[in-house]
């Protein structure tokens, strides 16, 4: 054993400490927000969508695109019941409903069909998000939220570098939202990005974006409502405008280290890795074993084999129906199984080959050691 192996963390090179230090020696007065307006432009372009705004976080993108289209007390939002915390948030910060639903086995993100059956009058919109930089099915989403009259909201904050067809994972919905924390493949330490290619939405967005002051307000310090204040600083924008010069290079390594997972532990029967539907490109944000029932594997004993060779690997997301504030929807079978039976693998940018063989090692003496051997695995896997 050769040290602590890591979850994530960012790569930065010289080109990123370059940026930041010009943006702290030079990026003030006049040209304080520079990096911001260029960061916004180019990354609106690289995503496929007209307009961008930069924010302090994916939560806070999500956050105001909410407010934005008036979700409020009596509104019901869908999202899946496999998600982080921060897809929920903002929906109870507004004072609306979540409505949590099922995953499919096989992309671990939002069912189509659960999405209709919990379709109600009351609800105001429906949040996809792509997990782990797994698609969700965007054809059959789209075209449920077009018949409905619902918008589509895709938190791709783990989905960088995905596509569906010629399409960019957060290019699709009404809008789409974007998290730069320091674990994401592209990183400016906090932050995150709210896309659409909706001018009015855009305008509407930008408003509460600035405390409530449309662009063109002539009168200062005039808020015409209240918003929000949820900025990225330029000095970050720097940083992220190196990271995203460098994003098909950061991107390409994320799919590489994905693939070398893929085919060392594909000795392993039963072990499902992240899809990739045909037609699609997955980004990789984090690779992720999820072991079949029959192999009798437990995220405990995976915890544990992980914990003692001193490898930082993390839990699948627990279902959010599961926490205490919410009502329990253990009839949302896949997200409450799938996480008892899998474990995120690290996939930082500079892991070593050595670092990926030691991890698939533990993992394949793991699942050799605690696995069930059952022989309808080997005709199922
Ligand atoms: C699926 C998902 N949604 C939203 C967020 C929120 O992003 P942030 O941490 O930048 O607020 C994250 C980030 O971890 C995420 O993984």
């Amino acid at each position: 054993m050769t040290g602590r192996i890591p979850y994530t963390k960012p790569s930065i090179t010289e080109l990123e400490t370059r940026y930041a230090a010009d943006a702290a020696a030079n990026g003030w007065g006049a040209a304080c927000y520079d990096y911001i307006v260029r960061f916004e432009r180019e990354f609106g372009s690289y995503i496929g969508s007209d307009f961008a705004i930069a924010t302090s976080s994916g939560t806070g993108a999500l956050h105001m695109g909410l407010a934005a289209l008036g979700i409020g007390p009596g509104d019901e939002v869908i999202l899946a019941d496999s998600n982080w915390v921060a897809t929920v948030a903002p929906i109870v910060h507004l004072g609306a409903t979540p409505v949590f639903v099922d995953v499919l086995d096989e992309t671990w993100c939002i069912d189509p069909a659960a999405v209709e059956r919990h379709l109600t009058p009351r609800t105001r919109a429906i949040i996809v998000t792509h997990l782990y930089g797994n698609l969700a099915e965007m054809d059959a989403l789209l075209a449920l939220g077009r018949r409905a009259g619902v918008p589509v909201i895709e938190d791709a904050a783990e989905a960088i570098g995905s596509m569906w067809g010629d399409r960019r994972a957060g290019s699709m919905g009404l809008f789409g939202t974007f998290s730069f924390h320091g674990t994401k493949t592209l990183t400016t330490g906090e932050g995150g990005m709210l896309v659409t290619s909706d001018p009015d939405f855009y305008e509407c967005v930008l408003t509460l974006s600035n405390h409530g002051r449309a662009r063109g307000q002539t009168k200062q310090f005039w808020a015409d409502e209240i918003g929000f204040k949820y900025k990225m600083s330029n000095i970050q924008a720097a940083i992220g405008c190196a990271q995203l010069q460098r994003i098909e290079e950061l991107v390409a390594r994320k799919r590489e280290i994905l693939a070398c997972y893929r085919i060392r532990l594909c000795v392993l029967p039963g072990v499902q890795m992240n899809c990739e539907l045909e037609g699609t490109v997955n980004g990789a944000w984090m690779p992720t074993a999820v072991f079949h029932p029959l192999t009798g594997i437990t995220r405990e004993a995976l915890q544990r084999g992980f914990a003692a060779a001193d490898i930082d690997a993390r839990v699948f997301f627990h279902p959010l129906s599961s926490l205490a504030m919410f009502e329990d929807r253990r009839d949302n079978v896949n997200a409450w199984d799938i996480p008892g039976r899998a474990i995120n693998l690290p996939s930082y940018h500079d892991m070593s080959e050595d670092d990926i063989r030691r991890v698939s090692e533990t993992l394949i003496a793991i699942a050799r050691g605690e696995g069930r051997r059952d022989a309808r695995l080997s005709r199922s896997a």
